[in-house]
């Protein structure tokens, strides 16, 4: 940019004033190039500096910049690096590139979990007779699990460890997307936690995620401490605090997606070393929750439907959403969730703000949610005895 430039020359300009000669009294020319300067100098100033950061704004003009605005040239845009640009332009293409539509599209669905799947059994009933139409992958990280499915048996893949909150939580879910992606059938990808259970029979599932073409990521601004508050200039220039977003970590994703997200390495490294829990003055930030918002938000605003499939209950305001038990399973309750049609997100701020969607499936209003967490392994039986019911609402 050549603002620094401008600058220096409104100062060199300055120093070029002829002295006046007669105190009081400015000769003619004088006194017009003293008022030419002037104007100019404010003028490059306004221009250096963002008219909604500037004093000057609200001293020459009652009603803020917006009428003063019209006079400048709009501010120029960041130049790119060049990895941005080479970032950009690969993401622009892979999204620009026709989707192969494979004869037999399947659904992954991966499994991040620390060992033994609760819920094995009910994705059983929930698989069955569907065979072909999806693919099982399980990221173990810490325990082998034993399986109680044949849909499950053999599905684990090379894991690593993963601590909450840590960049290995978004490298685990990266490591299953790349094992799911070497299946060319995979056309759709969930991700799920030990103790998510499915809220919809398989087709509806299959259906509301193959006939859509965008990515249920979850997305919002939250310019509240545990929102905006989280980010660090040290992400700059790549990543800026108004594109800064927030989501729950538990996606579903369109093939396309999946491929950028295994073309990033520049967005991915700035949340890896920037956004992580113990930062400077005690700030704690998790990649889990901002690095793909942030990025679809960037990248692909429009691809994302900016909230989650998977429900999950904040409404007693703990540190941790609601667990389940077994007393809680109820026709009543998993009638409750599935009759959900808007999506909401709560700020972080002192004074809460509440934003509400409706839940818009290609372009209509339909049930937001497919899955549900957080359930307790005890639920278990009680979801098992349920299930052909409560899919069926
Ligand atoms: C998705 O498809 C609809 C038409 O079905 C189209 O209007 C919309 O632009 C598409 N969105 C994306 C992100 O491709
Ligand atoms: C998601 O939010 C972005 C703004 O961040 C918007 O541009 C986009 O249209 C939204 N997606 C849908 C499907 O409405
Ligand atoms: C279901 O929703 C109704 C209406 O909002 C509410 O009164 C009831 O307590 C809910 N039941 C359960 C089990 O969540
Ligand atoms: C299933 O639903 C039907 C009709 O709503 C009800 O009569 C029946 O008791 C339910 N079964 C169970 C196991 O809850």
């Amino acid at each position: 940019m050549k603002s620094g430039q401008a600058w220096r020359l409104g100062m060199k300009d300055m120093q070029i004033l002829p002295a006046p000669r007669q105190r009081g009294h400015l000769k003619k020319p004088t006194w017009i190039i003293v008022l030419v300067s002037l104007v100019s100098m404010f003028l490059i100033c306004a221009y250096v500096y963002p008219p909604q950061n500037s004093a000057a704004c609200y001293v020459f003009s009652s009603n803020g910049c917006k009428g003063f605005q019209k006079w400048l040239p709009p501010a120029p845009a960041r130049e790119l690096t060049d990895d941005e640009i080479a970032s950009r332009v690969v993401i622009r293409d892979i999204l620009n590139t026709p989707r192969i539509v494979s004869r037999t599209p399947k659904i992954a669905f991966l499994f991040l979990t620390p060992g033994a799947l609760p819920f094995e059994r009910l994705w059983d009933k929930f698989f069955q007779g569907h065979e072909g139409r999806f693919s099982v992958y399980v990221h173990a990280s810490k325990d082998k699990p034993v399986h109680f499915s044949r849909y499950f048996i053999n599905r684990e893949i090379r894991s690593d460890k993963v601590v909450w909150g840590k960049i290995s939580m978004v490298d685990a879910e990266r490591r299953l997307l790349a094992n799911a992606l070497q299946d060319p059938d995979n056309q759709h990808f969930v991700l799920l936690s030990d103790s998510c259970i499915p809220l919809r029979e398989f087709d509806f599932v299959y259906n509301y995620l193959m006939y859509t073409n965008v990515s249920f990521v979850d997305c919002f601004e939250d310019p509240g401490p545990h929102g905006s508050g989280r980010y660090s200039d040290h992400m700059l220039p790549e990543v800026e605090k108004k594109d800064f977003r927030k989501g729950a970590q538990w996606f579903t994703m369109k093939r396309q997606h999946a491929i950028i997200i295994m073309a990033d390495g520049l967005y991915y490294s700035k949340f890896r070393d920037y956004c992580k829990p113990g930062m400077e003055f005690g700030k704690n930030c998790y990649s889990d929750e901002h690095y793909l918002p942030t990025f679809f938000h960037m990248l692909d605003p429009a691809g994302i439907a900016n909230w989650s499939v998977t429900h999950v209950d904040w409404s007693e305001g703990k540190w941790h959403p609601k667990s389940y038990r077994a007393q809680d399973i109820t026709h009543e309750l998993l009638k409750n969730i599935t009759s959900i049609t808007e999506s909401v997100h709560v700020t972080s701020e002192e004074v809460k703000q509440t934003q509400t969607r409706p839940c818009l499936w290609n372009g209509n209003e339909r049930p937001c949610y497919l899955f549900a967490r957080k359930f307790l392994p005890e639920a278990l039986e009680n979801l098992l005895h349920l299930f052909p019911n409560y899919t069926s609402i």
